[in-house]
């Protein structure tokens, strides 16, 4: 009889994606926002308001969502480096309504807290940055359902659908490529916003400094 030595070791992990839930009213979050005005875009709405999350009547909320970046960051990535959030603004999403592939430059950690949501609303997408790698020899022949998923196989997957449960928070690498499929439901609402840290980071030895 054979014994089975194999080992593996998942050395090398892009850093996780992270979801929470806030206990909020998302109701009043949303006549928040809709006193805000939007500009129809080619694929849905954006509020003009750049800087939801400044909004003095959502401070709790903006404090929930950066106390989670700030943990996020403390256990991920070890340090306590202070994180501040950047822009935000609120996405509105109807009846025919998508979100194009896109990721998010000059940010850290990107996120979004859905808001509103109807049954058969979109997921948020997130795509799988590394692939390219994968594509190196692309299994076409299929997956054999007799093999079951594990921690390793899960990591391989081309995407992930986060679904829109009102309250979630969830947050991702920045540059993480992500979309909202096309909806055929009703009123989607979210806030999305981006992150960097407080400067000075980085190391002076190191000279990877930023000031
Ligand atoms: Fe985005």
């Amino acid at each position: 009889m054979s014994i089975n030595r194999d080992q593996y070791f998942n050395f090398f992990c892009p850093p996780p994606v992270s979801v929470t839930h806030w206990d909020g009213d998302c109701e009043y979050i949303e006549s928040i926002i809709k006193e805000s005005m939007f500009k129809r875009t080619e694929s849905n709405s954006i509020s003009l308001d750049r800087r939801v999350l400044d909004n003095p009547s959502l401070v709790d909320l903006k404090s929930f969502i950066h106390a989670f970046v700030q943990r996020y960051t403390e256990k991920v990535f070890r340090t306590n480096q202070k994180i501040k959030l950047l822009q935000s603004w609120a996405n509105i999403e109807n009846n025919g309504d998508c979100h194009p592939v896109h990721f998010h430059p000059n940010s850290y950690m990107s996120g979004v807290i859905f808001v509103k949501s109807a049954s058969n609303s979109p997921p948020l997408i997130l795509e799988n940055p590394f692939r390219p790698y994968q594509l190196s020899v692309d299994l076409f022949n299929g997956v054999n359902p007799d093999l079951p998923p594990n921690e390793l196989s899960d990591c391989r997957r081309n995407m992930s659908e986060i679904p829109p449960i009102p309250g979630n928070v969830v947050i991702f690498p920045s540059l993480t490529p992500h979309r909202v499929p096309r909806s055929n439901g009703g009123e989607r609402i979210t806030i999305a916003f981006n992150s960097y840290p407080e400067l000075p980071f980085g190391s002076e030895e190191d000279v990877t400094q930023v000031y």
